[in-house]
């Protein structure tokens, strides 16, 4: 073996087993095996064996002190309307002067999903059969053009993922977008280890590495050098969303006029939960500190308490929508002291190669995959807040191939969309009990994508057309 510096640390760090297969890799795979390695930081590693993996699978988080958190209401629940409008009308103002810009996270590995290909490429939309990336791309369109101040877009991709990613927008020319504005980048990785901490190779000449969850977009900004850009050009909010829910509002003015109202630097939207055991995370405070709460770490008796009014106490789910303030994202990426996000550990089948250097796929979990969750982040932000808004106006992901969130439910959820714009501005449009209309309909982001939006381009129109099966406004 050579003599490398960083085999030696990774030695010294006792994580020799790395470079076991050294000698029998080709130049060019030693090359990929040290670039890999030099990813890696061995201090961090060696934290997290000491407490992460100290810990037994599943420790819990600490219950001591939780409380549901407040909400800001939406007035189809009892919230101030005439505050909604200032906070839309504030919104507006942030928009005309360029201060936002979105923020796509879409570097996760889509298993439930199983689909073949980035999960932004997959078809989603009722009639056209629009893929993911396509329906944000417009919503980002149509809100550049209607505030006068075209968006940039940022997107987070993995290693596994980047370069279809790119090749992806590049075939469908940015969707209409300035390519200039569309900016794709890597997400940071971890390695795997083993319940012992070691690092573990998936081949010869390579670390079993996996993206470092949603919460590594906070560095990966940095370092990407999407945060300079925005300061250059004067955007300070990052309106973040998943890439698995075409129903977001990707923009959306009254959630950024009460960002700004209450000078929060990082805000969240919440949905009501629609049933105690639903899977999302729970809003919450914590020695007065605002915090979310997986659903596997609050007991099912705390998801289940009522309140006096007979609604759950702790109603506040989490949909993965947030406004992040720009360097409030550059201090949470500095990892200086005390404000670094934790890492979780998940227990993971991972495939690797054993002593003798033979791959082994394992029946049952072998070692630790660690990832950041972005909402770690809300502690450590000044004034966070949470926002009320309706599921049905902004939250419908695509997560399994069937059953609950699946393509079907968010095809059926674009449907009731559609047809509640359509009957809100008078269209003669006909539903069942569940809000369905009998037939596909398809509304393009370019004619309208929120309610306003929407009635605006209808009243635009010379002549309305008759709703009936397959319509497209486009
Ligand atoms: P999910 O928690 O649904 O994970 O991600 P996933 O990896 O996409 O899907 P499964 O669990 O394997 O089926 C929520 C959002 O966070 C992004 C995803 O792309 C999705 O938009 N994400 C997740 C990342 O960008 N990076 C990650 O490391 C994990």
């Amino acid at each position: 073996m050579g003599s490398y510096p960083l085999i030696e640390q990774f030695a010294r760090a006792g994580q020799g087993q790395v470079f076991a297969h050294f000698d029998r890799c080709s130049p060019l795979e030693q090359q990929a095996l040290l670039a890999e390695a030099a990813e890696i930081d061995l201090a961090e590693i060696a934290r997290l064996t000491r407490t992460l993996l100290a810990k037994s699978a599943g420790a819990g988080a600490s219950l001591d002190g939780l409380a549901p958190a407040p909400y800001e209401r939406h007035p189809s629940n009892g919230g101030d309307a005439a505050a909604w409008a200032r906070a839309k009308a504030a919104g507006e103002v942030a928009l005309t002067a360029g201060r936002v810009a979105a923020f796509t996270v879409a570097g996760g590995q889509g298993t439930r999903l199983g689909y073949d290909g980035p999960k932004g490429t997959f078809p989603v939309t009722p009639v056209l059969r629009k893929p993911l990336f396509h329906v944000f791309a417009e919503k980002i369109l149509a809100a550049g053009r209607r505030y006068g101040k075209p968006l940039h877009w940022f997107i987070m991709t993995s290693h596994a993922n980047h370069d279809a990613t790119e090749a992806f927008f590049a075939e469908h020319k940015w969707f209409g977008l300035d390519r200039a504005r569309v900016h794709c980048f890597r997400q940071g990785r971890m390695p795997a280890v083993d319940f012992s901490g070691k690092i573990l190779l998936e081949a010869p000449h390579a670390i079993a590495l996996s993206p470092d969850g949603h919460g590594g977009s906070l560095r990966a900004l940095e370092r990407s050098g999407a945060l300079d850009l925005m300061k250059r050009e004067g955007a300070d909010i990052l309106s973040y969303f998943q890439v698995d829910n075409p129903l977001v509002r990707c923009i959306d003015p009254a959630f950024i006029g009460w960002h700004l109202a209450r000078g929060s630097e990082m805000s969240s939207k919440m949905v009501t939960k629609a049933y105690a055991e639903e899977k999302v995370g729970h809003f919450c405070t914590q020695h007065g500190k605002l915090v979310v709460v997986e659903y596997s770490d609050l007991p099912m008796a705390m998801q289940r308490e009522t309140d006096a009014a007979g609604g759950l106490r702790y109603p506040a789910g989490n949909i993965a929508i947030h406004l992040l303030d720009r360097e409030f994202v550059r201090r949470m990426a500095s990892g200086g002291e005390g404000v670094a996000l934790p890492f979780h550990r998940a227990d993971k089948k991972i495939p690797c190669l054993d002593a003798a250097g033979q791959l082994v796929k394992p029946e049952k979990a072998n070692g630790v995959k660690f990832e950041m969750f972005v909402f770690d982040a809300i502690p450590f932000a000044r004034h966070p807040i949470v926002v009320e808004t309706r599921r049905a106006d902004d939250f419908s992901p695509v997560k399994n191939a069937e059953g609950v969130d699946s393509p079907q439910t968010c095809r059926d959820d674009q449907l009731r969309q559609f047809a509640r714009w359509l009957a809100a501005n008078g269209a003669a449009i006909e539903t069942d009990a569940r809000g369905l209309p009998g037939f596909p309909i398809e509304v393009s982001p370019l004619f309208g994508y929120d309610e306003d939006s929407f009635a605006d381009a209808w009243r635009r129109l010379a002549s309305k057309p008759a709703v009936q099966s397959g319509l497209v406004l486009a």
